[in-house]
């Protein structure tokens, strides 16, 4: 028997149930526990239907595989892990209010303005992006000050006007008018590319790598950011509001610029899986060995159905 056959079998689905149940019963202990942290007058509550049971948890995995990548402190990635998908949420929740896409159905539920008042959403929102940033300053000693601070400003860059605020400022505004490509591609970039390719940055920085490993995980992270919202636009007009958990054809009846609504649907999905095939051909470039599950994710992010 040769060296390749005695190594285990690399499945993404295996992969991600163990990485999934570690950044599930993270935010569970973490995200307002009655228990631990309770928070007034119901607040955490919306918290708590926000975050826990529902998401596909892709940013949180592609920080567990980006870590992986770099044999990063596995503390550092689960609290980054839980952090991302903290900034994810509560972006869901101000998204699907009213005076954005006045959406009532998330994650299979109806959504946090629906069931808990719009107030209510707006302030759980608020809490969670702070807790956010508290998941990522433990002082317990487990993630040194100065790591502490790079994932924080990682973070925070992502999140903020030069990532997601700043892209769904650009959506906002281009309601009803056709972008160009590159208009288009900006905002993407900045909406759900920035937070995705944070993600990846995020792992990378819970460890050591070149600088050649680090652009190259910059590009991956780039691309599969973009392609991401390439599907979610494509899914938007495939799928039903029963796969999605959400409410399918609003960006039509939205008059949304989308890649479908500029490229077509054909063109679109080629864009995709070109996106895709540049992710994995940067995971190569990065010359790190244990990249098996961020070259999956790339496959499953690009090949969903929801
Ligand atoms: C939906 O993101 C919102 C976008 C940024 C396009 P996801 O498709 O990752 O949503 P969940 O987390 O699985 O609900
Ligand atoms: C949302 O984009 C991106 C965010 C920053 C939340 P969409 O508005 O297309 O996301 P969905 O389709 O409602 O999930
Ligand atoms: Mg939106
Ligand atoms: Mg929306
Ligand atoms: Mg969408």
């Amino acid at each position: 028997m040769n060296v390749r056959e005695k190594l285990p079998i690399f499945t993404l689905s295996a992969w991600s149930a163990l990485q999934l149940a570690a950044v599930e019963q993270a935010l569970t202990g973490w995200v307002a526990c009655p228990t631990v942290a309770p928070a007034p007058a119901d607040l955490g509550e919306a918290m708590r239907y926000a975050v826990l049971d529902g998401g596909k948890r892709l940013r949180p995995l592609l920080v567990m595989a980006a870590s992986e990548a770099v044999n990063g402190n596995a503390h550092a990635a689960l609290r980054s892990a839980c952090a991302v998908e903290l900034i994810h949420a509560y972006s869901l929740v101000h998204d699907d209010l009213p005076c954005m896409d006045n959406d009532v159905l998330r994650r299979g539920k109806p959504t946090v303005h629906v069931k808990f008042g719009q107030a209510q959403a707006l302030l759980a929102g608020d809490a969670l992006q702070a807790l956010a940033f508290e998941f990522l300053t433990p002082d317990d000693g487990s993630v040194d000050a100065a790591m502490q601070a790079r994932l924080c400003r990682m973070l925070a860059r992502a999140a903020g006007f030069q990532g997601m605020a700043g892209g769904q400022a650009i959506d906002l505004a281009s309601v009803g008018r056709p972008l160009t490509f590159a208009q288009l591609h900006e905002m993407h970039r900045l909406k759900t590319g920035a937070l995705l390719q944070a993600s990846v940055m995020m792992g990378a920085a819970c460890g050591s790598s070149s600088s050649a490993a680090r652009d190259a995980l910059r590009d991956y992270g780039a691309a599969v950011g973009l392609a991401f919202q390439v599907v979610d636009d494509i899914l938007d007009v495939t799928a039903d509001s029963a796969t999605l958990g959400k409410t399918a054809g609003k960006d039509a009846a939205q008059d949304k610029p989308t890649f479908v609504s500029l490229l077509g649907l054909q063109a679109s999905r080629e864009y995709a899986q070109q996106l895709r095939v540049q992710a994995q051909a940067s995971l190569k470039d990065s010359g790190l060995e244990n990249t098996h599950a961020l070259h999956a994710l790339a496959d499953m992010l690009v090949n969903r159905a929801h």
